[in-house]
Protein backbone atom coordinates (compact mmCIF):
# COMPACT_ATOMS: atom_id res chain seq x y z
CA UNK A 1 0.00 0.00 0.00
CA UNK A 2 1.43 3.51 -0.55
CA UNK A 3 0.54 6.18 1.36
CA UNK A 4 2.26 9.34 -0.11
CA UNK A 5 -1.44 11.03 -0.34
CA UNK A 6 -1.19 11.03 3.29
CA UNK A 7 2.56 12.39 3.53
CA UNK A 8 2.40 15.13 0.96
CA UNK A 9 2.75 18.06 3.66
CA UNK A 10 5.81 20.45 3.69
CA UNK A 11 6.55 18.87 6.91
CA UNK A 12 7.21 15.51 5.53
CA UNK A 13 8.87 17.03 2.59
CA UNK A 14 11.10 18.89 4.81
CA UNK A 15 12.20 15.38 7.24
CA UNK A 16 12.66 13.83 4.12
CA UNK A 17 14.75 16.26 2.75
CA UNK A 18 16.61 16.30 5.90
CA UNK A 19 16.80 12.71 6.35
CA UNK A 20 18.37 12.60 2.73
CA UNK A 21 21.19 15.27 3.32
CA UNK A 22 22.04 13.48 6.57
CA UNK A 23 21.67 10.17 4.56
CA UNK A 24 19.64 8.12 7.40
CA UNK A 25 16.71 6.62 6.10
CA UNK A 26 13.69 7.88 7.77
CA UNK A 27 9.82 6.71 8.62
CA UNK A 28 6.81 7.96 9.71
CA UNK A 29 5.53 5.50 12.80
CA UNK A 30 2.74 4.66 14.90
CA UNK A 31 -0.09 6.71 15.82
CA UNK A 32 0.01 8.81 12.39
CA UNK A 33 -0.07 6.45 10.43
CA UNK A 34 -3.10 4.60 11.99
CA UNK A 35 -4.70 7.72 12.29
CA UNK A 36 -4.23 8.71 8.43
CA UNK A 37 -5.41 4.92 7.48
CA UNK A 38 -8.49 5.64 9.67
CA UNK A 39 -9.11 8.81 8.16
CA UNK A 40 -8.46 10.88 11.78
CA UNK A 41 -6.50 14.10 11.42
CA UNK A 42 -3.31 13.97 13.85
CA UNK A 43 -0.67 16.74 14.14
CA UNK A 44 1.28 14.86 16.21
CA UNK A 45 3.75 12.28 14.37
CA UNK A 46 6.36 10.26 15.43
CA UNK A 47 9.27 9.45 12.94
CA UNK A 48 12.06 6.60 13.77
CA UNK A 49 15.31 6.89 12.00
CA UNK A 50 17.83 4.35 11.12
CA UNK A 51 20.58 6.97 12.79
CA UNK A 52 20.04 9.84 15.60
CA UNK A 53 17.08 10.93 15.90
CA UNK A 54 18.49 14.22 17.59
CA UNK A 55 20.58 15.08 14.68
CA UNK A 56 18.03 14.77 12.14
CA UNK A 57 15.31 16.64 14.76
CA UNK A 58 18.47 19.60 14.60
CA UNK A 59 18.29 19.31 10.81
CA UNK A 60 14.99 20.04 10.52
CA UNK A 61 14.39 22.50 12.89
CA UNK A 62 16.99 24.62 10.69
CA UNK A 63 15.03 23.73 7.87
CA UNK A 64 11.60 24.95 9.24
CA UNK A 65 13.26 28.00 10.40
CA UNK A 66 11.06 30.44 12.65
CA UNK A 67 7.41 29.44 14.31
CA UNK A 68 9.86 26.11 15.59
CA UNK A 69 10.55 25.16 19.22
CA UNK A 70 13.19 22.20 19.60
CA UNK A 71 14.11 20.34 22.76
CA UNK A 72 16.73 17.58 22.82
CA UNK A 73 16.61 14.90 25.47
CA UNK A 74 20.08 13.61 24.41
CA UNK A 75 19.97 10.53 27.59
CA UNK A 76 16.84 9.40 25.65
CA UNK A 77 18.29 10.19 22.10
CA UNK A 78 14.89 11.31 21.24
CA UNK A 79 14.14 15.00 20.56
CA UNK A 80 10.76 16.90 19.67
CA UNK A 81 10.38 19.75 17.48
CA UNK A 82 7.14 21.82 17.37
CA UNK A 83 6.09 23.72 14.55
CA UNK A 84 2.74 26.14 14.29
CA UNK A 85 0.29 22.95 15.66
CA UNK A 86 2.36 20.17 14.66
CA UNK A 87 4.73 18.37 17.26
CA UNK A 88 6.86 16.09 15.65
CA UNK A 89 9.31 13.47 17.88
CA UNK A 90 12.58 11.84 16.64
CA UNK A 91 13.81 8.98 17.61
CA UNK A 92 16.33 6.57 16.29
CA UNK A 93 15.24 2.66 15.57
CA UNK A 94 15.76 1.03 19.24
CA UNK A 95 15.53 -2.51 20.37
CA UNK A 96 14.24 -2.63 23.95
CA UNK A 97 14.24 -5.85 26.71
CA UNK A 98 13.00 -5.25 30.25
CA UNK A 99 13.74 -6.73 33.35
CA UNK A 100 11.11 -8.36 35.77
CA UNK A 101 10.52 -5.43 38.08
CA UNK A 102 11.08 -2.15 36.45
CA UNK A 103 9.62 -0.25 33.65
CA UNK A 104 12.93 1.30 32.74
CA UNK A 105 14.09 -1.26 29.75
CA UNK A 106 17.67 -1.43 28.48
CA UNK A 107 17.85 0.08 25.22
CA UNK A 108 20.42 -0.49 21.98
CA UNK A 109 20.21 1.08 18.63
CA UNK A 110 18.37 -1.36 16.30
CA UNK A 111 16.22 -1.87 13.12
CA UNK A 112 13.25 -0.42 11.70
CA UNK A 113 11.75 -3.91 12.47
CA UNK A 114 13.31 -3.91 15.85
CA UNK A 115 11.95 -0.87 16.74
CA UNK A 116 8.11 -2.42 15.10
CA UNK A 117 8.72 -5.49 17.51
CA UNK A 118 8.80 -3.30 20.30
CA UNK A 119 5.64 -0.90 19.54
CA UNK A 120 2.23 -2.27 21.82
CA UNK A 121 -0.28 -3.15 18.66
CA UNK A 122 -0.39 -4.12 14.72
CA UNK A 123 -2.14 -1.02 14.41
CA UNK A 124 0.33 1.00 16.05
CA UNK A 125 3.62 -0.62 14.27
CA UNK A 126 2.74 0.89 11.06
CA UNK A 127 5.29 2.86 9.02
CA UNK A 128 6.13 4.86 6.29
CA UNK A 129 8.96 5.54 4.10
CA UNK A 130 10.12 8.97 3.36
CA UNK A 131 13.07 7.66 1.20
CA UNK A 132 13.26 9.02 -2.04
CA UNK A 133 13.21 5.59 -3.61
CA UNK A 134 10.20 4.60 -2.45
CA UNK A 135 8.09 7.71 -0.63
CA UNK A 136 4.87 6.54 1.10
CA UNK A 137 5.74 2.88 1.00
CA UNK A 138 3.69 1.07 3.95
CA UNK A 139 5.41 -1.59 6.65
CA UNK A 140 3.46 -3.53 7.88
CA UNK A 141 4.90 -6.57 9.68
CA UNK A 142 2.09 -7.76 11.62
CA UNK A 143 -1.00 -7.15 9.45
CA UNK A 144 -2.03 -3.80 10.74
CA UNK A 145 -3.68 -2.84 8.04
CA UNK A 146 -6.08 -6.04 8.43
CA UNK A 147 -6.56 -5.40 11.93
CA UNK A 148 -7.47 -1.92 11.48
CA UNK A 149 -9.86 -3.29 8.56
CA UNK A 150 -11.49 -5.69 10.95
CA UNK A 151 -11.48 -3.73 13.68
CA UNK A 152 -9.14 -5.56 16.19
CA UNK A 153 -6.70 -4.73 19.25
CA UNK A 154 -3.76 -7.24 18.73
CA UNK A 155 -0.10 -7.20 20.06
CA UNK A 156 2.40 -7.99 17.41
CA UNK A 157 4.22 -10.45 19.63
CA UNK A 158 3.36 -12.59 22.52
CA UNK A 159 1.01 -10.76 24.33
CA UNK A 160 2.33 -11.95 27.77
CA UNK A 161 6.09 -10.35 26.52
CA UNK A 162 4.02 -7.08 25.35
CA UNK A 163 2.26 -6.68 28.43
CA UNK A 164 4.77 -7.42 31.03
CA UNK A 165 7.03 -4.76 29.12
CA UNK A 166 4.99 -2.05 29.44
CA UNK A 167 1.50 -2.72 31.96
CA UNK A 168 0.15 0.42 30.76
CA UNK A 169 -0.52 -0.60 27.49
CA UNK A 170 -3.13 -3.09 28.96
CA UNK A 171 -5.22 0.51 29.40
CA UNK A 172 -4.49 1.53 26.27
CA UNK A 173 -5.34 -1.81 24.65
CA UNK A 174 -8.91 -0.96 25.85
CA UNK A 175 -8.81 2.55 25.43
CA UNK A 176 -8.09 2.14 21.44
CA UNK A 177 -10.58 -0.35 21.57
CA UNK A 178 -12.99 2.20 23.37
CA UNK A 179 -12.11 5.06 21.73
CA UNK A 180 -12.29 3.46 17.88
CA UNK A 181 -15.04 1.09 18.52
CA UNK A 182 -12.59 -2.09 17.96
CA UNK A 183 -12.64 -5.46 19.88
CA UNK A 184 -9.74 -6.83 21.25
CA UNK A 185 -8.61 -10.28 20.14
CA UNK A 186 -9.24 -13.16 22.43
CA UNK A 187 -5.39 -13.81 23.23
CA UNK A 188 -4.34 -10.49 23.73
CA UNK A 189 -7.50 -10.12 26.16
CA UNK A 190 -6.73 -13.04 28.26
CA UNK A 191 -3.11 -11.51 28.52
CA UNK A 192 -4.44 -8.88 30.00
CA UNK A 193 -6.61 -11.13 32.45
CA UNK A 194 -3.38 -12.63 33.31
CA UNK A 195 -1.22 -9.58 33.27
CA UNK A 196 -3.39 -7.30 35.18
CA UNK A 197 -1.55 -7.08 38.55
CA UNK A 198 1.51 -5.32 36.67
CA UNK A 199 -0.52 -2.43 36.45
CA UNK A 200 0.37 -1.84 39.83
CA UNK A 201 4.06 -1.03 38.90
CA UNK A 202 3.10 2.11 36.50
CA UNK A 203 2.39 5.41 37.92
CA UNK A 204 -1.54 6.74 38.84
CA UNK A 205 -1.20 9.90 36.64
CA UNK A 206 -0.80 7.31 33.64
CA UNK A 207 -3.41 5.12 34.37
CA UNK A 208 -5.59 8.38 35.07
CA UNK A 209 -4.49 9.70 31.83
CA UNK A 210 -5.93 6.79 30.07
CA UNK A 211 -9.05 6.34 32.06
CA UNK A 212 -9.85 10.29 30.89
CA UNK A 213 -9.17 8.95 27.36
CA UNK A 214 -12.02 5.91 27.96
CA UNK A 215 -14.26 8.76 29.95
CA UNK A 216 -14.07 10.80 27.09
CA UNK A 217 -14.71 8.61 24.26
CA UNK A 218 -18.37 8.44 22.66
CA UNK A 219 -19.15 5.32 24.55
CA UNK A 220 -17.45 5.36 27.42
CA UNK A 221 -19.25 2.03 28.80
CA UNK A 222 -17.21 -0.19 26.24
CA UNK A 223 -14.07 1.04 28.16
CA UNK A 224 -14.97 0.04 31.66
CA UNK A 225 -17.03 -3.04 30.93
CA UNK A 226 -13.35 -4.31 29.56
CA UNK A 227 -11.47 -2.64 32.52
CA UNK A 228 -13.88 -5.35 34.48
CA UNK A 229 -14.24 -7.97 32.97
CA UNK A 230 -10.13 -8.08 32.38
CA UNK A 231 -10.05 -7.35 36.32
CA UNK A 232 -8.02 -4.20 36.31
CA UNK A 233 -11.18 -1.76 37.53
CA UNK A 234 -11.14 -3.56 40.88
CA UNK A 235 -7.57 -2.88 41.36
CA UNK A 236 -7.38 1.12 39.60
CA UNK A 237 -10.60 1.55 41.47
CA UNK A 238 -12.10 -0.78 43.95
CA UNK A 239 -15.08 1.80 44.34
CA UNK A 240 -16.50 1.52 41.05
CA UNK A 241 -15.81 -1.99 40.74
CA UNK A 242 -18.41 -2.02 44.10
CA UNK A 243 -21.14 -0.66 42.07
CA UNK A 244 -21.17 -3.87 40.74
CA UNK A 245 -23.90 -6.79 41.77
CA UNK A 246 -27.40 -7.34 42.58
CA UNK A 247 -28.36 -8.68 46.47
CA UNK A 248 -31.67 -10.39 46.55
CA UNK A 249 -33.30 -10.54 49.93
CA UNK A 250 -37.24 -11.61 50.65
CA UNK A 251 -36.94 -12.17 46.84
CA UNK A 252 -36.71 -8.31 46.26
CA UNK A 253 -33.25 -7.09 44.38
CA UNK A 254 -32.10 -3.66 43.66
CA UNK A 255 -30.65 -2.22 40.66
CA UNK A 256 -27.27 -3.42 39.47
CA UNK A 257 -25.34 -0.06 39.73
CA UNK A 258 -22.60 -0.65 38.24
CA UNK A 259 -24.79 -1.03 34.63
CA UNK A 260 -26.96 1.92 35.80
CA UNK A 261 -24.02 3.95 36.33
CA UNK A 262 -22.55 3.11 32.66
CA UNK A 263 -26.42 3.91 31.45
CA UNK A 264 -25.75 7.43 32.83
CA UNK A 265 -22.12 7.30 31.66
CA UNK A 266 -23.76 6.84 28.08
CA UNK A 267 -26.09 9.07 28.39
CA UNK A 268 -24.36 12.45 29.45
CA UNK A 269 -22.22 11.28 27.06
CA UNK A 270 -24.19 11.39 24.19
CA UNK A 271 -25.02 14.99 25.28
CA UNK A 272 -21.82 16.46 27.28
CA UNK A 273 -17.69 16.52 26.13
CA UNK A 274 -16.81 18.17 29.80
CA UNK A 275 -14.86 15.13 31.24
CA UNK A 276 -16.02 16.64 34.68
CA UNK A 277 -19.23 16.75 33.83
CA UNK A 278 -18.74 12.33 32.78
CA UNK A 279 -16.94 12.03 36.15
CA UNK A 280 -20.16 13.35 37.89
CA UNK A 281 -21.72 10.96 35.95
CA UNK A 282 -19.47 8.24 36.77
CA UNK A 283 -19.41 9.19 40.38
CA UNK A 284 -23.28 9.94 41.43
CA UNK A 285 -24.21 6.63 43.17
CA UNK A 286 -20.80 5.76 44.17
CA UNK A 287 -21.95 5.48 48.10
CA UNK A 288 -24.95 3.28 47.05
CA UNK A 289 -23.03 0.14 48.38
CA UNK A 290 -21.55 1.49 51.33
CA UNK A 291 -25.08 3.57 52.30
CA UNK A 292 -27.25 -0.35 51.45
CA UNK A 293 -29.98 -1.23 53.95
CA UNK A 294 -32.85 -3.69 53.65
CA UNK A 295 -36.14 -2.78 55.13
CA UNK A 296 -38.56 -5.36 55.52
CA UNK A 297 -41.10 -2.63 54.37
CA UNK A 298 -39.45 -0.76 52.21
CA UNK A 299 -37.26 -3.01 50.90
CA UNK A 300 -33.68 -1.84 49.41
CA UNK A 301 -32.55 1.89 50.53
CA UNK A 302 -29.85 4.01 50.25
CA UNK A 303 -30.41 6.80 52.24
CA UNK A 304 -27.80 9.37 52.53
CA UNK A 305 -26.17 8.42 49.31
CA UNK A 306 -25.65 11.52 47.60
CA UNK A 307 -23.83 13.31 50.91
CA UNK A 308 -21.89 9.94 51.83
CA UNK A 309 -20.86 10.21 47.89
CA UNK A 310 -19.96 13.59 48.01
CA UNK A 311 -17.59 13.15 50.60
CA UNK A 312 -16.37 10.26 49.20
CA UNK A 313 -14.79 12.59 45.77
CA UNK A 314 -12.11 14.17 47.42
CA UNK A 315 -10.59 11.16 48.65
CA UNK A 316 -10.87 9.20 45.21
CA UNK A 317 -9.92 12.37 43.46
CA UNK A 318 -6.35 11.66 45.32
CA UNK A 319 -6.45 8.16 44.90
CA UNK A 320 -6.38 8.50 41.05
CA UNK A 321 -4.50 11.89 41.02
CA UNK A 322 -7.10 13.83 39.48
CA UNK A 323 -7.07 17.94 40.48
CA UNK A 324 -8.02 18.74 44.08
CA UNK A 325 -9.21 22.09 42.72
CA UNK A 326 -12.38 23.98 41.54
CA UNK A 327 -12.68 20.79 39.05
CA UNK A 328 -13.33 18.28 42.32
CA UNK A 329 -15.78 20.89 44.34
CA UNK A 330 -17.85 20.91 40.75
CA UNK A 331 -18.13 16.92 40.77
CA UNK A 332 -18.43 17.35 44.80
CA UNK A 333 -21.41 19.67 43.76
CA UNK A 334 -23.12 17.55 41.69
CA UNK A 335 -22.60 14.38 43.60
CA UNK A 336 -24.64 15.80 46.61
CA UNK A 337 -27.15 17.43 44.78
CA UNK A 338 -28.42 14.95 42.14
CA UNK A 339 -31.78 13.81 43.50
CA UNK A 340 -32.71 17.12 44.38
CA UNK A 341 -34.48 17.31 41.09
CA UNK A 342 -36.03 14.77 40.95
CA UNK A 343 -37.35 14.90 44.21
CA UNK A 344 -38.65 18.47 43.20
CA UNK A 345 -40.56 17.04 40.18
CA UNK A 346 -42.23 14.48 42.19
CA UNK A 347 -43.84 16.98 44.42
CA UNK A 348 -45.70 20.13 43.55
CA UNK A 349 -42.93 22.24 41.87
CA UNK A 350 -42.87 25.57 43.84
CA UNK A 351 -41.10 28.57 43.42
CA UNK A 352 -39.14 28.44 46.89
CA UNK A 353 -38.11 24.95 46.09
CA UNK A 354 -37.01 25.92 42.72
CA UNK A 355 -35.20 29.04 43.93
CA UNK A 356 -33.38 27.18 46.60
CA UNK A 357 -32.06 24.66 44.17
CA UNK A 358 -30.94 27.46 41.93
CA UNK A 359 -29.32 28.97 44.78
CA UNK A 360 -27.25 25.81 46.09
CA UNK A 361 -26.50 24.75 42.30
CA UNK A 362 -25.52 28.19 40.76
CA UNK A 363 -24.21 28.02 37.14
CA UNK A 364 -24.09 24.55 37.56
CA UNK A 365 -27.51 23.98 37.09
CA UNK A 366 -27.87 22.75 33.93
CA UNK A 367 -25.32 20.31 34.20
CA UNK A 368 -27.11 19.04 36.95
CA UNK A 369 -30.34 19.24 34.89
CA UNK A 370 -28.74 17.35 32.02
CA UNK A 371 -27.06 14.87 34.91
CA UNK A 372 -30.48 14.15 36.66
CA UNK A 373 -31.97 13.43 33.02
CA UNK A 374 -29.31 11.10 32.15
CA UNK A 375 -30.14 9.46 35.33
CA UNK A 376 -33.43 7.67 34.17
CA UNK A 377 -32.35 4.79 32.94
CA UNK A 378 -36.35 2.99 33.68
CA UNK A 379 -36.70 0.44 31.23
CA UNK A 380 -40.55 1.36 31.97
CA UNK A 381 -41.17 3.48 28.81
CA UNK A 382 -44.59 5.18 30.40
CA UNK A 383 -41.94 6.07 33.86
CA UNK A 384 -39.66 7.42 31.86
CA UNK A 385 -41.80 9.76 29.78
CA UNK A 386 -43.61 10.85 33.16
CA UNK A 387 -40.34 12.05 34.63
CA UNK A 388 -38.77 14.12 31.78
CA UNK A 389 -42.28 15.65 31.55
CA UNK A 390 -41.70 16.32 35.08
CA UNK A 391 -38.38 17.50 34.43
CA UNK A 392 -39.76 19.55 31.47
CA UNK A 393 -41.95 21.70 33.74
CA UNK A 394 -38.91 21.93 36.65
CA UNK A 395 -36.66 23.26 33.81
CA UNK A 396 -39.63 25.69 32.95
CA UNK A 397 -39.90 26.81 36.36
CA UNK A 398 -36.24 27.49 36.71
CA UNK A 399 -36.21 29.99 34.32
CA UNK A 400 -39.22 31.99 35.65
CA UNK A 401 -37.91 31.93 38.87
CA UNK A 402 -34.51 32.80 37.41
CA UNK A 403 -35.95 35.53 35.69
CA UNK A 404 -37.57 37.31 38.45
CA UNK A 405 -35.27 36.09 41.10
CA UNK A 406 -31.98 36.44 39.52
CA UNK A 407 -30.87 33.62 42.16
CA UNK A 408 -28.00 32.02 40.14
CA UNK A 409 -24.58 33.63 42.20
CA UNK A 410 -26.98 35.48 44.09
CA UNK A 411 -25.96 37.52 46.92
CA UNK A 412 -28.87 38.65 49.86
CA UNK A 413 -29.36 42.06 49.59
CA UNK A 414 -28.27 42.80 52.99
CA UNK A 415 -24.60 41.86 53.78
CA UNK A 416 -22.75 40.87 57.10
CA UNK A 417 -21.17 44.45 56.77
CA UNK A 418 -24.60 45.90 56.99
CA UNK A 419 -25.69 43.97 60.17
CA UNK A 420 -22.44 44.27 62.08
CA UNK A 421 -22.57 48.10 61.46
CA UNK A 422 -26.29 48.32 62.26
CA UNK A 423 -26.10 46.58 65.76
CA UNK A 424 -22.32 47.75 66.10
CA UNK A 425 -20.68 43.75 66.12
CA UNK A 426 -17.73 42.61 65.61
CA UNK A 427 -17.65 38.85 63.16
CA UNK A 428 -19.66 36.69 65.49
CA UNK A 429 -21.81 33.53 65.52
CA UNK A 430 -24.84 36.39 65.90
CA UNK A 431 -23.94 38.05 62.47
CA UNK A 432 -24.13 34.71 60.88
CA UNK A 433 -26.96 33.27 62.31
CA UNK A 434 -28.85 36.70 61.35
CA UNK A 435 -27.13 36.70 57.90
CA UNK A 436 -28.40 32.72 57.32
CA UNK A 437 -31.82 33.76 58.75
CA UNK A 438 -32.55 36.82 55.69
CA UNK A 439 -30.92 34.38 52.71
CA UNK A 440 -33.04 32.17 54.26
CA UNK A 441 -36.60 33.61 54.31
CA UNK A 442 -35.74 35.08 50.77
CA UNK A 443 -35.61 31.56 49.42
CA UNK A 444 -38.36 30.55 51.03
CA UNK A 445 -40.14 33.08 49.60
CA UNK A 446 -41.35 34.55 53.13
CA UNK A 447 -39.88 38.34 52.42
CA UNK A 448 -39.15 39.57 49.13
CA UNK A 449 -35.53 39.86 47.19
CA UNK A 450 -35.39 43.43 48.15
CA UNK A 451 -33.12 45.78 50.69
CA UNK A 452 -36.04 47.35 52.32
CA UNK A 453 -38.10 44.13 53.03
CA UNK A 454 -34.53 42.76 53.90
CA UNK A 455 -33.50 45.13 56.35
CA UNK A 456 -36.42 45.20 58.09
CA UNK A 457 -36.67 41.65 58.63
CA UNK A 458 -32.66 41.77 59.94
CA UNK A 459 -33.84 44.19 62.90
CA UNK A 460 -36.68 41.31 64.03
CA UNK A 461 -34.21 39.22 63.96
CA UNK A 462 -31.56 41.38 65.62
CA UNK A 463 -34.71 42.33 68.65
CA UNK A 464 -34.79 38.12 68.84
CA UNK A 465 -31.43 37.64 69.59
CA UNK A 466 -31.67 40.98 72.25
CA UNK A 467 -29.86 43.19 69.82
CA UNK A 468 -30.64 46.97 69.40
CA UNK A 469 -29.78 49.25 66.15
CA UNK A 470 -26.92 51.22 66.69
CA UNK A 471 -27.03 52.72 63.54
CA UNK A 472 -30.15 53.53 61.70
CA UNK A 473 -30.24 53.27 57.37
CA UNK A 474 -29.33 55.96 55.45
N1 LIG B 1 3.79 3.07 22.13
C1 LIG B 1 3.99 1.81 22.64
N2 LIG B 1 3.72 1.55 23.96
C2 LIG B 1 3.27 2.53 24.77
C3 LIG B 1 3.06 3.82 24.27
C4 LIG B 1 3.33 4.06 22.93
O1 LIG B 1 4.39 0.92 21.92
N3 LIG B 1 3.02 2.28 26.05
C5 LIG B 1 4.12 3.33 20.70
C6 LIG B 1 2.99 3.03 19.73
O2 LIG B 1 3.59 2.61 18.52
C7 LIG B 1 2.31 4.37 19.54
C8 LIG B 1 3.49 5.32 19.58
O3 LIG B 1 4.40 4.73 20.52
O4 LIG B 1 1.63 4.45 18.34
C9 LIG B 1 3.14 6.72 20.01
O5 LIG B 1 2.54 6.72 21.27
P1 LIG B 1 1.48 7.80 21.76
O6 LIG B 1 1.81 9.10 21.16
O7 LIG B 1 1.37 7.67 23.23
O8 LIG B 1 0.12 7.22 21.22
P2 LIG B 1 -0.56 7.22 19.82
O9 LIG B 1 -0.57 5.84 19.31
O10 LIG B 1 0.06 8.25 18.94
O11 LIG B 1 -2.07 7.56 20.16
P3 LIG B 1 -2.68 8.79 20.96
O12 LIG B 1 -2.11 10.01 20.37
O13 LIG B 1 -4.13 8.61 20.80
O14 LIG B 1 -2.25 8.58 22.39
Amino acid sequence: MNLSNKINRKIFKVVAAAGDELGVPVFVIGGYVRDAILGRNSKDVDFVVLGSGIELAQKVAGKLGNNTEAKYFKNFGTAMVRYKNWVLEFVGARKESYRKNSRKPIVENGTLEDDQNRRDFTINAMSVSLQKENYGELYDPFNGLKDIKNKIIRTPLDPDITFSDDPLRMMRAIRFATQLGFKIEPETLEAIKKNKNRISIVSKERITDELNKIILADRPSTGFKLLDKTGLLKIIFPQMAALKGVEIIDNKGHKDNFYHTLEVLDNVAAKSDDLWLRWAAILHDIAKPVTKKFDKKAGWTFHGHEFVGAKMVPKIFKQLKLPQNEKMKYVQKLVQLHLRPIVLSQEIVTDSAVRRLLFDAGDDIDDLMLLCEADITSKNEEKVKRYLNNFKLVRQKLVEVEEKDRIRNWQPPVSGEIIMKTFGLKPSREVGEIKNAIREAILDGKIPNEFDAAYNFMLEEGKKLGLTPVETKR
